[in-house]
């Protein structure tokens, strides 16, 4: 095979999805794609030194150094033209995208949300909060959800979800770790794999 999608993947936190993803690709399960980058809002993300150890190149793009969102956004874009991108994976990225930025890279962006969408979803639900949330409520099963990232947070079509038990003494903590375990670290380089398989397809019918 010749051609591979060309995969970012936008980190801001630990990046153990970044890491499922990078283990995946060692591992051969990513064959239509390869991650050439990944970047992060946060310059003291651990998922910089991830993406380091495993020879990716690695940026860190911030807001505050860029002077608000737009420039934000015009960053990131440029950064991802340059290289050719053609797969953006959201892997805990904690900033909401405009439709400026969706709108360029229509069925082309991911993200992985750990909760089973609509439920625990949408604007103010991220990380630890999202497992909190569903505590709270009482639910017995939850779980994560990759889809397609359009304006709406966490709005797009769903492509996986898996249910994962909530358990007697659950913390935020404790049902995090069993989402990612049981869920997110599967769907997420699987969801990666079948969209690369798709662009693929489409390069190699392009005349
Ligand atoms: C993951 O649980 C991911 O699903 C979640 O943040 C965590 C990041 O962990 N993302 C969101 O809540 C986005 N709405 P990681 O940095 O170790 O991959």
């Amino acid at each position: 095979m010749l051609t591979k999608a060309r995969i970012a993947v936008l980190v801001s936190g630990g990046g153990t999805n970044l890491q499922a993803l990078l283990d995946a690709q060692t591992a051969g399960a990513i064959p239509h794609g390869e991650i050439v980058l990944v970047i992060s809002n946060n310059p003291e993300a651990f998922a910089l030194e991830r993406a380091k150890r495993a020879g990716v190149e690695a940026l860190t793009v911030t807001k505050k150094d860029c002077g608000g969102t737009e420039a934000f956004e015009t960053a990131l874009l440029a950064a991802l033209e340059e290289r050719k991108i053609d797969l953006i994976i959201l892997a805990g990225f904690m900033s909401i995208l405009s439709a400026r930025f969706t709108d360029r890279y229509p069925r082309r962006i991911l993200n992985v949300h750990p909760a089973l969408i609509p439920s625990f979803c949408g604007k103010g639900m991220y990380g630890l909060r999202v497992h909190r949330a569903a505590l709270d409520y009482g639910v017995k099963v939850t779980g994560a959800t990759v889809h397609f990232v359009n304006e709406i947070p966490d709005g797009g079509r769903i492509i996986a979800q898996k249910a994962v038990e909530v358990l007697p003494g659950d913390t935020p903590e404790t049902l995090q770790r069993r989402v990612m375990e049981q869920a997110e670290w599967i769907l997420l380089p699987r969801a990666a794999e079948q969209v690369c398989e798709e662009i693929v397809k489409e390069k190699e019918n392009e005349p």
